[in-house]
């Protein structure tokens, strides 16, 4: 709910406290957008939701409500309609002092949170010597998205890594390599991420067949975990390796990360579980310690319970989270904690979420949230592989999304006869490739799966990155051919006549609405659609049919247009920063 909204949801409900007494103080005004834009702006629909109660009829008390209603500042005279809807339309005079104010912001009319806290987005988080997939791409893409929003409104965030850099995957690893490859295991960089992997591969293979090799890996981590020297170190030297492969993929997305992997909480496992025990929760089961869960059973119907100290003493991947959480509330301070991974892994955060509830570790004032996504699919809507069958290196990838902008825009450059630089080509080509895959991912619904195909995310025309960075390319295209700076036009010129202007001045003033929702809700695709309808809404207005003339138009039409153009501009690229996203002057 924006502002204005909130305003007049205010005075109804003075209004009908007014007209019927102080009885009504807790009725909602239902206060909603207004269904068909004819009727106005907003209606008021608590006249029908009283007549019960007051054994009215339902326009009888409409009509007392309006009576009573003072709205004059914001509303034209409000109108009743139907059987007791109250239509309010807002005044013109409201909505160009708006704008005239939000011209003047550089937050454009979107106020920062009134609380702001400490906020923590886990995110990312690929493993160790594994291949960072597009899962990963995902939970980056989303999770930075969110991180920025959340930042922009003024809380404090932490932005985490939780790498998967601990536990069995290294015995294998550090075991095999011993015999096969021990170079790899005291000189930097002796493997190269793409060989990490395949060697991983085959230790699981090896792992999972040999029982001799299972106790000799058993043992590496063993002596990992207690901190043997030479282990320790062959373990640094692959997770640097992995580290560096990471970072790339980072700087191509421009994404900001502390890593803080599994790993720094080893000392605190042990803690976990003895605090469990203490708390009477623990249970020992065939060997192992865990605790049983409500909500989760097995096929039989037996309750099914959270490992977290398995029959041989090793730790996992819950103890390892009910450990890191504690760390996050104590030591961090975090008073929300968001994990952004896919849908696959609701249980897990459902069942330690649980634990930690139990056990008396989340306060009243902390809320955890899991922020769940689909799968990325490939254009035959099975798992996204290459053609090969092999899983897409993420590196690949963008590149692949890199080189196919470049090819466009050198044969859309042919087309419209232009010249640029090499320099210019190279630029818009990353900018555009990387922001097509962002935001292809970002304008889903995150808990559907999508389909990844590269002509849709690269068209200029629909719901894409390429679209949204026109429409802004564009608008400065207006300031250069009018040899106008926009930040020279003045203030209070707004002045809004023609439809197209209306529609597009009152969806300017929703930024504000937009973005606390999605502050709240962690759907980033809100922001996509608002940008979206904005660009359309912002062509329409600019048409040379259904719209207006602005650099051709007289005074004082002329400069107002030209605020309209300008927020607009700035309005695409506030949104668009904080789905990752630069802008292109020119492209
Ligand atoms: N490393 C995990 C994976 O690749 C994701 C970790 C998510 N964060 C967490 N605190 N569990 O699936």
């Amino acid at each position: 709910m924006n502002a204005t909204q909130e305003k007049l949801k205010a005075q109804v409900k003075q209004a009908l406290i007014a007209a019927f007494g102080a009885d009504l103080a807790e009725a909602d005004p239902i206060l909603v957008p207004a269904s068909n834009p004819k009727f106005g702006d907003y209606q008021a629909n608590v006249a029908l939701s009283l007549s019960k109660k007051l054994g009215k009829q339902p326009r009888a008390i409409a009509s007392a409500i309006v009576d009573q209603l003072d709205v004059s500042e914001i509303c034209e005279p409000p109108e009743i309609a139907g059987p007791g809807f109250i239509n309010l339309k807002l005044k013109t005079a409201y909505l160009e002092a708006q704008l005239n104010e939000i011209q003047a912001d550089p937050r454009l009319g979107v106020l920062a949170a009134k609380t702001p806290k400490r906020e923590i987005v886990d995110f990312s988080s690929p493993n160790i010597a594994k291949e960072m997939h597009v899962g990963h791409l995902r939970s980056t893409i989303i999770g930075d998205s969110i991180a920025r929003i959340l930042e922009f409104q003024g809380h404090d965030v932490l932005r985490l890594n939780h790498v998967g850099d601990w536990g069995t995957q290294f015995g294998m690893l550090i075991a095999d390599l011993r015999e096969v490859y021990p170079d790899a295991l005291t000189t930097a960089n002796a493997l190269d991420i793409g060989d990490l992997v395949s060697f991983y591969r085959k230790a699981k293979l090896r792992f999972d067949t040999d029982e001799t090799f299972q106790e000799t890996a058993r043992q590496e981590v063993v002596a990992l975990q207690a901190g043997a020297e030479d282990t320790l170190h062959a373990w640094k030297l692959l997770c640097e390796q992995s580290r560096r492969e990471f970072q790339i993929i980072y700087d191509l997305l421009d994404v900001q990360i502390i890593e803080r992997g599994e790993s720094f909480y080893n000392p605190l496992l042990s803690g976990v579980v003895e605090d469990l025990e203490k708390s009477g929760l623990l249970v020992e089961n065939q060997g192992a310690k865990c605790v049983f869960l409500e909500g989760f059973t097995n096929r039989e119907g037996e309750p099914l319970p959270l490992i977290v100290q398995k029959s041989d003493g090793g730790y996992n991947y819950a103890t390892t989270d009910l450990a890191s959480l504690r760390y996050r509330i104590q030591q961090d301070q975090a008073k929300r904690i968001i994990y952004v991974t896919d849908a696959g892994q609701g249980n897990h955060f459902a069942q330690f979420f649980q634990v930690a509830g139990k056990a008396g570790w989340i306060p009243d004032d902390v809320e955890l949230v899991h922020v769940p996504f689909g799968l990325v699919l490939g254009e035959d809507g099975k798992k996204f592989k290459t053609r090969s069958g092999d899983t897409v290196r993420l590196r690949d990838l963008l590149d692949e999304a890199i080189a196919r902008t470049d090819a466009d825009l050198k044969t859309r450059l042919q087309e419209e006869e232009r010249q640029e630089t090499e320099e210019f080509i190279n630029e818009v080509a990353r900018v555009v490739g990387i922001s097509a895959v962002k935001y292809a991912d970002l304008s889903q619904n995150r808990t559907s799966n999508y389909i990844f195909s590269y002509d849709k995310m690269l068209d200029l025309k629909g719901n894409t990155a390429p679209y949204m960075l026109y429409a802004y390319a564009r608008i400065q295209g207006i300031s250069r051919k009018g040899d106008i700076n926009f930040k020279e036009l003045g203030n209070n010129a707004v002045l809004l006549q023609h439809e197209t202007e209306l529609a597009l001045a009152k969806y300017l003033l929703q930024l504000d609405e937009v973005i606390s929702s999605v502050e709240q809700d962690l759907l980033p695709n809100r922001l996509c659609e608002y940008l979206y309808e904005l660009s359309k809404k912002f062509n329409q207005f600019y048409d040379r049919n259904q719209g207006v003339q602005v650099l051709e138009a007289e005074e004082p039409q002329r400069t107002s247009r030209l605020v309209l153009c300008d927020l607009t501009a700035r309005t695409l690229k506030l949104g668009l920063s904080l789905l990752g996203i630069q802008v292109l002057e020119r492209m």
